[in-house]
C-alpha cells in the first residue's frame, strides 16, 4: 500500500489522530462526541451495535433511506471529498471490487457518506462519486443527521483547523459490510485491496438466476 498504517487510519495525518481527539470532542455538534480511542475500542471488540437507520440526501438531491437497500449487501464508507489520500484510495478499491465481482456485483450497493456536509453538498458529491463507480451513491445531510449516522456506525470524525483558516477532517476510514437485512457483518480496514474485498464478498452473493 502506498500509505503507511497510521495514515490509513486517519486522513488528516498520522499522529494528529489520537492526540487531538480528546481536546476537540464535545466542542461542536458537527463531530463525534466520543474520542477516537473510545470509538475504536467499541468497533474493535464489538461492544455496541454497528449501523442503523439513516435518512439522507443523495448526489442528485433525492431523499434516501437505508430501507431501500434491503435485499442488497451495503458497502458503507465515510469520508469527505477534500480528503487528499485515504478516501480516494479506498473508494477506488471499492469501485474496482464492484467491477471485479461482475454481474453479481449488482447485489452490492456502495454508499459514500460524507463527514463534511458543510462543503460536501449534493451538487459537490455529484462531481465526486461518479469518478469511482457509476453505482456509488454519495450521501449528505444536516450536521445532526450526519452525526447520527456516524455515531451509529461508530465512525470517529472531527474538524482539524489548518493554518490558512481552512480545515480538514480527521476520520476513521473503515469500510462497513452490511447484510441484506441492513445488519452489520464486519469491516474492511482502510487500505484493503479490491481483490481482498472480492474474496470476502463473493461467497455472500446469491447464485445468478438461470
Ligand atoms: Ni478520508
Amino acid at each position: 500500500m502506498r500509505q503507511n498504517k497510521l495514515r490509513s487510519i486517519a486522513c488528516a495525518g498520522a499522529g494528529l489522530w489520537l492526540t487531538l481527539a480528546p481536546a476537540l470532542a464535545g466542542d461542536a455538534p458537527a463531530q463525534s462526541a466520543r474520542s477516537a480511542a473510545e470509538i475504536m475500542d467499541i468497533l474493535m471488540w464489538n461492544r455496541e451495535p454497528v449501523g442503523g437507520p439513516f435518512a439522507l440526501t443523495d448526489q442528485a438531491g433525492h431523499a434516501r433511506t437505508d430501507k431501500e437497500f434491503r435485499g442488497r449487501l451495503m458497502l458503507v464508507y465515510f469520508g469527505f471529498t477534500y480528503c487528499p489520500d485515504v478516501c480516494p484510495t479506498d473508494l477506488q478499491a471499492i469501485g474496482l471490487a464492484l467491477d471485479k465481482l461482475g454481474p453479481g456485483g449488482d447485489q452490492v450497493q456502495p454508499i459514500f457518506i460524507t463527514v463534511d456536509p458543510e462543503r460536501d453538498t449534493a451538487s459537490h458529491l455529484a462531481e465526486y462519486v461518479p469518478m469511482f463507480h457509476p453505482r456509488l451513491i454519495g450521501l449528505t445531510g444536516s450536521a445532526e443527521a450526519i452525526r447520527k449516522v456516524a455515531d451509529a456506525y461508530k465512525v470517529y470524525y472531527a474538524r482539524v483547523p489548518l493554518k490558512d483558516g481552512d480545515y480538514t477532517v480527521d476520520h476513521t476510514a473503515y469500510i462497513y459490510l452490511m447484510d441484506r437485512g441492513g445488519s452489520y457483518l464486519g469491516f474492511f480496514p482502510p487500505g484493503t485491496s479490491a481483490d481482498r474485498m472480492v474474496e470476502i464478498i463473493r461467497p455472500r452473493l446469491a447464485a445468478p438466476a438461470r
